[in-house]
C-alpha cells in the first residue's frame, strides 16, 4: 500500500532527516585511512541515540549494526567491522534514521585520501544519477521515467545499474511501497502522488551489474570485483518537482 504523509508526518520526517544529516556530516568527518568502520559505526550509534532517535537498521531483520559501510567492491549493506579503512578505496554509507515514529534513509560514497579518477568519477556519476532521477519526480509523473533516466545517465558514462536491489516508500515503515528501481521504461510504472515520500538510491557499479551475496548473508558485492557507488536520499513528491528531506 502507498500512503501519502500528511503535513504532520512530513514535519516529523524533516526532524528524523535533520538527525540523519547531522550523522552523516560527522561521518564524513570521521573517514580516513586507518579508522575501522566499527567506529564510524559507534559514532553514529552515539550521536543518533544522543539525539533521541534510533538507528533504523539496527536490529533490523538482525543486521548487526547502525549503518552500513562498503568498502569498494562491495555494493551495499556492507557490516561495519575491525577492517580498516585504506588510503584509495571508496566507502558508502547508509544510514536509517527512526524519531517521531517516522524512519528516514540515505547513503553517500566517500574518498578514502586520495583515490583514482576512475574511482571518482563513479563517486560524482552515481551522484549525478540521483539527481537526474528527481528531475522526473513530481505529482502526477510515472516511476518509470525516475528509473529510465538514472539507467540512461549511468550507461551513457560506461557504468551499469544493479538490477537486484531497488530504493522504495518510506515512512512509518522503512520498506514501504513502492518499490523505486534505478532502471525502467520511460511512460511506464505508477504515478506519483504530492506528499508521497521515496528512498531515491542509485547503485552504480563500475562493471557489470551482476551482483552476489557475501557469506555474512547481508553484504552485496559485484560479480566481477569492480568498484560500486551507491546514493541515496528521502524526498518528498511535490506539485512542481521534489523535496529533498536528507540533503
Ligand atoms: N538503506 C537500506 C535499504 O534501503 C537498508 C539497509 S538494510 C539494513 O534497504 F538491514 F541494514 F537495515
Ligand atoms: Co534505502
Amino acid at each position: 500500500m502507498i500512503t501519502v504523509k500528511s503535513r504532520e508526518a512530513l514535519s516529523r520526517m524533516k526532524a528524523s532527516a535533520k538527525i540523519l544529516k547531522d550523522t552523516l556530516s560527522l561521518l564524513e568527518e570521521n573517514v580516513k585511512a586507518g579508522v575501522a568502520t566499527c567506529e564510524l559505526d559507534r559514532l553514529a550509534y552515539e550521536y543518533i541515540t544522543k539525539a533521541g532517535a534510533r538507528p533504523s537498521f539496527l536490529n533490523y531483520n538482525g543486521y548487526p549494526a547502525s549503518v552500513c559501510t562498503s568498502i569498494d567492491e562491495e555494493v551495499v549493506h556492507g557490516i561495519p567491522s575491525k577492517r580498516k579503512l585504506e588510503e584509495g578505496q571508496i566507502v558508502g554509507i547508509d544510514i536509517g534514521v527512526f524519531f517521531e515514529g517516522y524512519h528516514t534513509d540515505a547513503a553517500r560514497t566517500f574518498p578514502v585520501g586520495k583515490i583514482s579518477p576512475e574511482k571518482q568519477k563513479l563517486i560524482d556519476v552515481t551522484r549525478q544519477c540521483f539527481f537526474e532521477g528527481i528531475a522526473a519526480v513530481k505529482d502526477g509523473a510515472r516511476l518509470g521515467d525516475v528509473g529510465y533516466r538514472i539507467q540512461r545517465h549511468a550507461e551513457s558514462n560506461g557504468f551499469s545499474v544493479v538490477r537486484d536491489l531497488v530504493g522504495h516508500g518510506i515512512g512509518e515503515s522503512m520498506h514501504e511501497d513502492p518499490s523505486v528501481p534505478n532502471f525502467g521504461k520511460p511512460g511506464h510504472g505508477i504515478r506519483l502522488i504530492e506528499g508521497m515520500t521515496l528512498a531515491i538510491e542509485p547503485m552504480i557499479n563500475a562493471g557489470s551489474y551482476h551482483v552476489k551475496w557475501l557469506d555474512d548473508g547481508w553484504t552485496v558485492g559485484t560479480c566481477d570485483g569492480k568498484p560500486s557507488a551507491h546514493y541515496e536520499n528521502t524526498v518528498v513528491v511535490t506539485k512542481e518537482g521534489a523535496e529533498i528531506l536528507t540533503l
